[in-house]
């Protein structure tokens, strides 16, 4: 990495209200320039204060933020290369688009030509051309979407910080913006940072997410070490559902790893877990679409054990079933694609669930 890939670092950041500490001692050792990280964790987690603080509009209680090398604390937002989307995005009711969108540039104080070229050029980037006379009261949720990004980017910041810019959208709209943004995050080479407390939201969209919990981070990853590759079992479940079965490392002689559970010995290969000794207890996790389901055989074979379909709910592309296993508090949850081809089980029938060969532990 060049030195001057990385635009921003958080160093140890701690804010408090009162009592609260909504951002305990919190660091993130190198965003990169171009950059989009995603901030997810669930309501009151701290998302919107370490926004806040980055943007400039609060002043950490302890602890530095670092731009371009620089310690920017002291700061005022306008004068700093950010420029933040708030979660309610804060439209001027009484200014028309194009008033909103030159706002910025006003106070920048830019000559009325330079203003002008840059919001109708700005408006043709979010695609709202021909709308710059409404009121926000007379646009969808969508548009008034794009005026509030559109305002953020035209005064042509480096960092952009968006707090749940799309939680008031429709599902569809949603999904269409999503693309919208990423496509003019990576055409402006914006470093971005973009809250969101939907998952799906977070994976689809984030080079790098930091899931939060608690004021803290739980862990720091691509969206794929985030879902096969969780660190600890908040993430695990907070990511998508996931089965735990409990147990501990009972040999690993010349791989696999054996580890035995209440419901017998599985074997994994996965080469990734080499950090584990014998006696080490290890929660084993399993995704709904990772484990394979079939009607019951009577041979025991490898990384299997039996249940009973207690319900299951159909959904077209996949079948998820609730598998009652002997033992176990919680059903498994297993999805099979194309139900319709492989026919779908019955409820009360006798199953056999088979467990891959490589699968994910957490030391517990
Ligand atoms: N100005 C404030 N005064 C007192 N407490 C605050 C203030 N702002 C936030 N908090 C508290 O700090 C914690 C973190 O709040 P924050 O708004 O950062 O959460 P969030 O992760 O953005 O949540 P959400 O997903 O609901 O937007 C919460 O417990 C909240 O009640
Ligand atoms: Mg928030």
């Amino acid at each position: 990495m060049m030195v001057n890939d990385k635009i921003l670092e958080l160093k140890n950041l701690v804010k408090k209200f009162g009592n609260v500490t909504a951002v305990n001692d919190l660091s993130i050792p190198c965003i990169k320039r171009g950059e989009f990280l995603t901030f997810l964790g669930p309501s009151g987690c701290g998302k919107t204060t370490l926004l806040r603080m980055i943007g400039g509009f609060y002043y950490p209680s302890s602890g530095n933020i670092i731009m371009d090398g620089e310690i920017i604390n002291d700061i005022p937002p306008e004068k700093r290369k950010t420029s933040m989307v708030f979660q309610n995005y804060a439209l001027f009711p009484h200014m028309n688009v194009f008033e909103n969108i030159a706002y910025g540039l006003r106070v920048k104080k830019l000559p009325r030509k330079e203003i002008e070229k840059r919001v109708l050029n700005v408006l043709g980037v979010v695609q709202l051309e021909g709308l710059e006379h409404r009121k926000p009261n007379q646009l969808s949720g969508g548009q008034q979407q794009r005026v509030a990004l559109a305002r953020c980017i035209v005064i042509e910041p480096q960092i952009v910080l968006l707090d749940e810019p799309l939680s008031n959208l429709d599902a569809s709209l949603r999904v269409m913006m999503r693309e919208e943004i990423r496509k003019i995050q990576k055409s402006l080479g914006l470093t971005t940072i973009f809250v969101t407390h939907d998952q799906e939201e977070a994976m689809s969209m984030a080079d790098r997410i930091v899931v939060m919990n608690d004021g803290k981070i739980e862990q720091i990853g691509t969206p794929l070490e985030i879902y096969e590759k969780p660190t600890t079992l908040f993430v695990a479940a907070f990511i998508g559902y996931v089965n735990l079965l409990k147990g501990k490392i009972k040999s690993r002689q010349n791989e696999p790893l054996t580890i035995a559970t209440d419901l017998g010995e599985f074997f994994n290969m996965n080469e990734e877990l080499k950090g584990f000794k014998v006696g080490d207890e290890a929660t084993i996790l399993i995704r709904p679409e990772a484990a394979w389901l079939e009607k019951a055989s009577l041979k025991r074979e490898r990384n299997t054990f039996k249940g009973r379909i207690m319900s299951f709910t159909y959904i077209g592309y996949i079948a998820r079933y609730y598998v009652e296993v002997e033992g176990q508090e919680l059903p498994f949850i297993i999805e099979i694609s194309n139900p319709g081809g492989r026919g779908i089980l019955k409820k009360g029938e006798q199953v056999t669930i088979t467990l891959p060969s490589k699968f994910h532990c957490i030391r517990t």
